[in-house]
């Protein structure tokens, strides 16, 4: 392990200043909603925090929520996966840039070849929307289907009967056979693994409360019993957990927020261009401050609607087709892609979309007709650029600084030491779970790895690692 050890001294281990009593000028935004039900503890913090990141909540180890919710990218994915779309053909319009989610797996955890993905990873067929502000919203994803009604998974009871958005949502990739599980993964699976589990075993670099809270061994079942008085590990109790730890994700420290909290060179004289067009312009009636979204449902003509009919899928609305949830704004200038089809690759594009120029094409069906009122003249156009990507950026989010710190996690130490799809016997067997059977192939690609930072290990050192799962 030596040589992993030194390269991972050789990360930046960031040290934290938690200002607990941030000045009125930066209260911007309204206090974040928190159901009855599910009062915020900090023992439930830190538990739904270990859990968000821990890739050991997969069915295969390959994946946290995290891993699809990186705080550097505004908490949405930087990784770009192809899903083909309705059509299920690669490299056509109505593909979809999604998130890299898991392989297929049977029932009994097996790979098996899927109809679409084969024996790569699947793609989700929305792209991720960022966690890091999604706590005032009513209902989440996309469409709205994750409800402010949360239903107990195991019971059918409802658990929260209002303001339980993040509940309902932090339940459904668990159990997803895309995103996280193979098929028909139940709770009753997930919690007996949780049981055994060395919380984050597989993560490297832990911030600093997560290592406090996990120093001497602390199990699963411990952080269950401080958090919730007893060890079981529940549907219920993951879900208040994770919803918890999220709703303290609050990006308050804006350049904006500095600026209307009463600081005029919090802004450049440019940003402040862009913003005042922002706010005359029809962009804020959605895209409403603070929070930047009024987190409605609308339909700005993205695709046409037999591609993916978004709000309608949930209420069974005609009126609804075609409408999906209005994304907050705050860090948008981290997303690597743009949009629930994360076709659109940057800002200026998404503009070039609303002025319907540069081959952007809008689609007229049920379209909003703020759409076609949105003018943006040439002065004002590189202004509101430079005010959504760098005004609305809160640097401890894209510093991942606390309370957006995380661990690092083992696929991106797998993608750092160049163990990647082609070790061994080809992507079925590689790059998690399986141990590679055939360790030549293994040590001749990790000694053709030039990686000057990386010192390289051998398969002693990678069996050790997987000594953990
Ligand atoms: C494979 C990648 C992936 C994983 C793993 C994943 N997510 Fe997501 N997440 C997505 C995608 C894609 C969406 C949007 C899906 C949609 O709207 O249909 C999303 C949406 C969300 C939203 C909704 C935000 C909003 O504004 O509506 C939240 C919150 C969220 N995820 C949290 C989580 C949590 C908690 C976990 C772990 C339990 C998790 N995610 C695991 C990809 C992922
Ligand atoms: C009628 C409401 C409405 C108006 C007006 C509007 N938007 Fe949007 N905006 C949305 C919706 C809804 C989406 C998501 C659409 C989708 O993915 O199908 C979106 C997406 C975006 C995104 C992509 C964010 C992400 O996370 O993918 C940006 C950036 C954006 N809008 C900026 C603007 C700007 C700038 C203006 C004014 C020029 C504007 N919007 C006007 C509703 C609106």
């Amino acid at each position: 392990m030596a040589s992993i050890c030194l390269y991972l001294r050789g990360r930046v281990i960031a040290s934290f200043l938690y200002v607990c009593c941030v000045s009125a000028a930066y209260a911007q935004l309204p206090p974040v909603p928190v159901p009855a039900e599910n009062p915020i503890t900090e023992s439930k913090r830190l538990l739904g925090k270990v859990l968000f990141w821990d890739e050991q909540l997969s069915s295969d180890d390959s994946i946290a929520c995290g891993t699809c919710h990186l705080p550097s990218s505004a908490s949405a994915d930087p990784r770009i996966g192809v899903n083909p779309g309705l059509d299920a053909i690669f490299g056509t319009a109505d593909d979809v840039l999604g998130s890299p989610g898991v392989r297929r797996a049977d029932s009994s955890g097996t790979y098996y070849s899927d109809a679409i993905f084969a024996l790569e990873v699947q793609v989700t067929g929305r792209s991720a929307q960022p966690v890091i502000g999604s706590q005032w919203a009513r209902d989440l994803f996309w469409d709205g289907r994750a409800t402010s009604q949360f239903i107990d998974p195991e019971t059918g009871l409802v658990s929260i009967a209002l303001g339980g958005g993040l509940e309902s949502q932090a339940v459904g990739p668990v159990l997803s056979d895309v995103e996280m599980a193979h098929e028909a993964r139940d709770w009753g699976q997930v919690a007996a693994k949780l049981e055994t589990a060395i919380p984050l075993a597989l993560a490297v670099n832990e911030p600093a409360d997560v290592a406090a809270v996990l120093a001497g061994g602390t199990t699963y079942p411990d952080l269950f019993a401080t958090a919730f008085g007893d060890s079981a590990i529940t549907a219920e109790r993951i879900a208040f957990a994770i919803a918890s730890y999220e709703r303290t994700l609050v990006p308050d420290q804006t350049p904006w927020d500095a600026f209307v909290g009463g600081n005029p060179t919090a802004m450049t004289p440019n940003q402040v261009g862009g913003w005042n067009f922002f706010q005359a312009s029809p962009c804020a009636v959605c895209h409403t401050p603070p929070l930047f979204t009024n987190n409605t449902f609308r339909n700005i003509g993205l695709r046409p609607l037999a591609e993916d009919v978004g709000r309608q899928d949930v209420t069974g609305l005609p009126t609804d087709a075609g409408r999906f949830k209005v994304p907050s704004l705050r860090n948008t200038g981290l997303k690597e892609t743009y949009m629930h089809h994360g076709q659109l690759p940057s800002l200026a594009v998404v503009l070039d979309f609303y002025q319907g120029i540069n081959g952007q094409v809008q689609f007229p069906a049920n379209q909003d007709p703020l759409i076609a009122a949105i003018a943006v003249p040439p002065f004002a156009r590189p202004q509101l650029e430079d005010f959504l990507e760098n005004a609305l950026t809160d640097p401890r989010v894209q510093a991942e600084q606390f309370p957006f710190d995380r661990p690092m996690l083992y696929s991106e130490v797998l993608v750092e030491l160049a163990i990647l799809a082609d070790c061994v016997t080809g992507p079925a067997a590689s790059p998690t779970p399986t141990p590679p059977t055939t360790p030549l192939e293994c040590i001749n690609l990790f000694d053709a790895d030039a990686d000057a930072d990386i010192d390289l290990i051998d398969y002693a050192e990678y069996q050790l690692i997987y000594s953990v799962l």
